[in-house]
């Protein structure tokens, strides 16, 4: 590990003011957002989509980093040049998902436990020769009644802090993803219980592992209450409860929160990024890390909508993203309103 090389990274991908597109989605779950737009699977569909993501015009302004999935990361554009270096040479750089995904944790019925720590080291060492400059893990917690339990969140904080050692040790900068989930009737305080609990027992283990707090980025969720819940808080309640929870308990030394969107539509999880951004600019609450986006579907829906598998789209839905990804810029400066949505110019044929 070389902190200095590490710290770098992490500091360019979360506090030049820009944030990150998390393009990640396993072949599965790429797969199931295309069906849902009658898109049909194939390997060619998910590299055109993710092509158009990539040299979507502009994206440079907004995104400092994209989190590819192993197909991806092999991948070229249709005149061969290889993703990476189509990324590098947009000043983005490129980070690779590690992890295997979510499984039925042994003896704890409902909820999970992330794999793919057997066989990482190897793996990682490709990545770094295939071009990646940091990773990502995602752990998924469950909040429902008596969950989650401990050995959920022992067993999850324990393998993302693996992962981030293992990260370091080959000048990967880890991205730190656990997610509790939006899935549930539970309230925004339950919501924060269980966040704050999470990243306790998370920066328990980065701390036992030795993993270089300077040299990671923290991907938590917002403190919000369940989708189901009746009581919906503002933006502002929201806001203030999320900085709240995470001033806490992560260590001023991570040089940056980069949020997941969790299922949040895209102009909300702006809204409330804003108001965070908001609160960090206020002389009298000053924030030691900086707060910015990793958020896929917040970002993307709108452009794979417009897309639909249809390359006369494809300028269309590259609007649609990069306009979404300026909203989420213009949250990192507080600057985000309800009236920048509808700024976005369409083509004309795009509406078809
Ligand atoms: P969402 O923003 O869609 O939650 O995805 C972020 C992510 O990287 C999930 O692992």
């Amino acid at each position: 590990m070389t902190a200095e090389p590490l710290a770098e990274t992490a500091r360019i991908l979360v506090a030049d003011g820009r944030g990150l597109l998390a393009m990640d989605e396993s072949n599965g779950t790429c797969d199931k957002r295309f069906a849902a737009e009658g898109i049909p699977a194939s390997v060619e569909a998910r590299r055109s989509y993710r092509e158009l993501l990539i040299a979507a015009p502009g994206l440079r302004t907004s995104i400092s980093g994209a989190i590819l999935y192993d197909e991806t990361i092999r991948q070229a554009s249709g005149n061969g040049i290889k993703f990476v270096k189509l990324l590098n040479d947009a000043g983005i750089m490129p980070g690779i998902k590690v992890d295997t995904g979510a499984k039925p944790l042994a003896l704890h019925d409902g909820e999970m436990v992330t794999e793919g720590l057997d066989g990482l080291r190897t793996r990682l060492r490709e990545y770094r020769e295939l071009g990646a400059r940091f990773a990502k893990w995602r752990a998924v917690i469950t909040l429902r009644d008596g969950m989650p339990t401990r050995a959920c969140l022992d067993a999850n904080a324990h393998a993302l802090a693996r992962y981030a050692a293992l990260c370091q040790e080959v000048d990967l900068v880890p991205i730190v993803e656990p997610e509790v989930l939006m899935d549930g009737d539970h309230t925004l305080e339950q919501c924060r219980d269980v966040t704050e609990e999470t990243l306790r027992s998370v920066f328990s283990q980065l701390a036992i592992q030795g993993v270089l707090l300077e040299g990671m980025i923290l991907k938590p969720n917002m403190v919000l209450p369940g989708l189901g819940c009746p009581i919906q808080e503002s933006v502002d309640v929201v806001a203030a409860a999320t900085v709240r929870s995470l001033r806490r308990v992560v260590p001023a030394a991570v040089p940056g929160i980069a949020f997941l969107s969790g299922g949040q539509s895209g102009g909300l999880a702006s809204a409330r990024l804003n108001q965070m951004n908001v609160i960090a600019n206020d002389a009298g609450s000053r924030l030691p890390w900086r707060l910015t986006f990793s958020f896929a579907r917040a970002i993307q829906v709108p452009a794979l909508a417009i897309w639909r598998g249809n390359p006369a789209n494809a300028g269309a839905a590259q609007l649609a993203l990069v306009h979404r990804a300026n909203c989420n810029l213009a949250a990192l400066s507080a600057t985000y309103s309800a009236a920048m949505e509808s700024q976005l110019k369409m083509p004309l044929a795009a509406a078809a």
